[in-house]
């Protein structure tokens, strides 16, 4: 058996499989984000490690004495700093938090980020929020003796060490993605040197093992071993089978990301295309990162009153888009805009827009949202055939289906798509076990394929023209 563990922004969950990955039980604890100021995101480290032993406490209902390997994935980018005493020195800021975006812009600018990370420094990325830190919080920056990724963290808890993995590290504008090794050059211009930095392993690699006092609290057996497991994303794609050259995902979470696997590193920073390196070794990948997609319909639902899941059940089949546009970006935006300032729009509302209509104009939104991404993948050269989807969105039939027709593109729906990442991350803890390779990352089960609406095609285009001159309009406020 192998457990999965992803640190979602929303919440934690776990999973657990036998040899054959099938699924024997999944468990979920929900977390919070906390935004203090305008711009902020998140979390404490201690609420990370308290789901994850309301969720461990789960699984072991099912038995875990046949554990062999645990896989953990995790919320990228965001930045835990310890003391020499493993301490926590604040909360963690998280991947969709912009309050250093000048610190961004300064790292930006000097093109060496750019040649060795293959990305555009941006505010969510951990590099310029240790900047920021140093300028806006000295007391905490001195006593910094290590930084990790959120999940590195979980594995700090799990194992005691200090380790990282390529997929996660790519998006701390520290690693040398084409080497797959933190750049001294880059970690010196943040003030930081490779001593506070983790190990690095591939994320099908053995990272370290489960120590023993929470084995024997959950009864697994001695030297059950962590894997280096991934970053959200990339966990997700090997969960998902996207692991080869010209397979993709859509990923509707808290952020919506259009994820492409490459067989080599293929950098595009001038596009904000994020490129990282893979799960699995010797691989790369594309994303198109945008910051709010369910994150967006829950903010709808919040505005309105009313469940995210109600506001799309009651939508029927897709329709025409509204004449609304809507500008998701609550929080500022990644790909294409890469713009920490930029935030939200309803452009267009009339007397007859209700709340259906409020709802099918935010899954539009973010849907055009998507499909700048999809171009900005193409501008590099990365084409896409067919889409598999991931998240809690997911669900929505209706918005896939506007994804579907918006993107001109077949969308195949995995049985379990909202488990995407912990399955993924359990994938990762049987290649570090048994020493297989990518090829048991395997397409799941799919209970449907969404195909565009090709009736709506035009109208959705001119939806997007509608979009883009909102958009071009709500650059200049
Ligand atoms: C990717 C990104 C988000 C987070 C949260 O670059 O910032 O997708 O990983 O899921």
């Amino acid at each position: 058996m192998y457990i999965g563990l992803d640190l979602g922004t929303s919440g934690l969950k776990g999973i657990l499989i036998d040899e054959n990955q099938t699924i024997l039980a999944e468990a979920v604890a929900p977390l919070t984000v906390q935004r203090p100021h305008d711009g902020w995101s998140e979390q404490l480290p201690a609420d990370w490690i308290a789901a994850a032993e309301a969720v461990l406490d789960k699984l072991a209902l099912f038995g875990l004495s046949a554990v062999k390997g645990i896989g953990i994935s995790g919320h990228m980018h965001g930045a835990t700093v310890l003391n020499s005493a493993d301490e926590v020195l604040r909360p963690c800021i998280l991947w969709n938090d912009t309050r250093s975006h000048h610190e961004a812009a300064e790292l930006d600018g000097d093109p060496m980020f750019r040649r060795l990370t293959g990305n555009i420094v941006f505010p969510g990325f951990t590099a310029p929020k240790l900047l920021w830190l140093r300028l806006h919080e000295p007391r905490v920056w001195e006593q910094i003796a290590k930084v990790l990724l959120p999940k590195d963290y979980l594995r700090l808890w799990l194992t005691g060490d200090y380790v990282a993995e390529m997929s996660d590290a790519a998006g701390t504008s520290w690693l040398d993605t084409g080497k797959r090794d933190w750049s001294d050059d880059c970690l010196q211009a943040t003030g930081l040197t490779r001593a506070q930095m983790p190990r690095l392993v591939e994320g099908a690699e053995v990272s370290g093992q489960l120590r023993d006092v929470l084995a024997e609290r959950w009864r697994l057996p001695k030297s059950v071993i962590v894997a280096g497991g991934g970053g959200d994303n990339a966990a997700a794609a090997v969960g998902v089978g996207v692991v080869r050259a010209g397979e993709a995902l859509v990923s509707l979470g808290t952020s919506g990301v259009l994820f492409a696997a490459n067989d080599r590193y293929q950098p595009a920073a001038e596009t904000a295309v994020h490129s990282f390196c893979h799960a699995v070794p010797n691989t790369w990948h594309q994303m198109g990162v945008i910051l709010s997609a369910t994150d967006a319909l829950n903010w709808y639902g919040n505005f309105v009153g009313q469940e995210a899941q109600m506001l799309t059940q009651e939508l029927g089949v897709l329709k025409a888009p509204t004449k609304t546009a809507f500008l998701p970006y609550l929080g500022g935006e990644r790909t294409p805009l890469n713009s920490a300032l930029v935030r939200g729009a309803f452009v267009g509302l009339e007397h007859a827009t209700d709340r259906a209509g409020g709802t099918r104009a935010v899954l539009e939104g973010v849907t055009y949202a998507l499909l700048d991404c999809k171009n900005a993948l193409a501008a590099t050269g990365t084409k896409l055939d067919s889409l598999i989807a991931v998240g809690g969105g997911a669900n929505s039939t209706y918005w896939l289906s506007a994804i579907a027709t918006a993107l001109d593109i077949a969308v195949k729906v995995p049985e379990q798509g909202d488990f995407g990442a912990a399955y993924g991350a359990a994938r990762l803890a049987i290649m570090a076990d048994t020493g297989q390779g990518s090829e048991i990352a395997t397409e799941p089960p799919i209970s449907a394929v969404i195909e565009p609406v090709y009736e709506l095609t035009q109208a959705y285009a001119a939806g997007y023209d509608r979009f883009r001159a909102a958009q071009s309009v709500i650059l200049t406020l």
